[in-house]
């Protein structure tokens, strides 16, 4: 596949926006693979917690992660996520790390060797719906499309209790939104990478729409937006 049939798609956004669910069904549709650069720093937390490296040690963070080799297994659908032998794919979900993650992702010196790492993932599979919070400002500017979701942050916090509880997990819809107003608040006020809807890039609130509604409205952008010959054929139409 040469570069110059390359498509990145950017997908930045707060949590719960859907973000995730969004860029995989939207790169199965257009026929691209997908990078959730989230799990890359959520890969540094679980170095953090589990090697004892200081969260805010930046530094000490990007150095074992060179050491150890951070990849993914592209012959996984959606890839797994390697750090040197070690599969990180379930154990990133934890708890622990969802604590850790925020800290570990406003280290500058991890930041500009993740940013490094995404980019050279673009270099090698060109063909990218690519998710996170800083990839259509800092990471790949040039994509051809560049969506921010978002939500209310009420909106997010319901989402969230609904999955925790369809999990069978205990959520108290109170706690959820204050955490989720707290991570906002870190992530938009970080001096590198900051969430902010990158200039030019489409914004689509969620608040009100379902699942594949986003997804359908996302696919016809790009559509709209890449030659017809670059993408998967669209889906037949559903009669029944
Ligand atoms: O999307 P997520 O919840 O897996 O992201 C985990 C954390 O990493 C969250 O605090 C936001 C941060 N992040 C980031 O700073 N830059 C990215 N490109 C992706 C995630």
């Amino acid at each position: 596949m040469s570069v110059a049939q390359g498509v990145v798609v950017t997908m930045d956004g707060p949590a719960g926006t859907g973000k995730s669910s969004v860029a995989w069904k939207l790169a199965q549709r257009l026929g691209l693979e997908v990078l959730d650069t989230g799990a890359m720093y959520r890969a540094a937390a679980v170095v953090s917690i589990d090697e004892g490296v200081p969260a805010d040690d930046g530094t000490a963070l990007a150095a074992r992660i060179a050491e150890e080799g951070l990849a993914f297994d592209w012959s996984c659908r959606p890839p797994r996520l390697l750090l040197g032998g070690r599969d990180l794919t379930e154990r990133i979900r934890d708890a622990d790390v969802n604590v850790v993650v925020s800290v570990v992702a406003r280290q500058a010196p991890l930041r500009a060797a993740l940013v490094d790492a995404q980019r050279a993932i673009g270099r090698a599979h060109p063909r990218l719906v690519t998710e996170g919070r800083d990839q259509g400002s800092v990471v790949f500017p040039e994509a051809v499309a560049r969506f921010y979701l978002d939500a209310h942050p009420e909106v997010r916090a319901r989402r969230r209790v609904e999955q925790m509880r369809s999990q069978g997990r205990p959520a108290d819809y109170e706690a959820v939104l204050r955490a989720i107003q707290q991570r906002d608040h870190l992530d938009e006020t970080r001096s590198d990478g900051p969430l902010v809807c990158p200039e030019g890039a489409q914004r689509v609130d969620t608040s009100m729409l379902t699942l594949d509604q986003v997804v359908d409205e996302l696919e016809r952008r790009v559509r709209a937006a890449v030659p017809v010959d670059r993408l998967a054929p669209p889906r037949a139409v559903q009669t029944a």
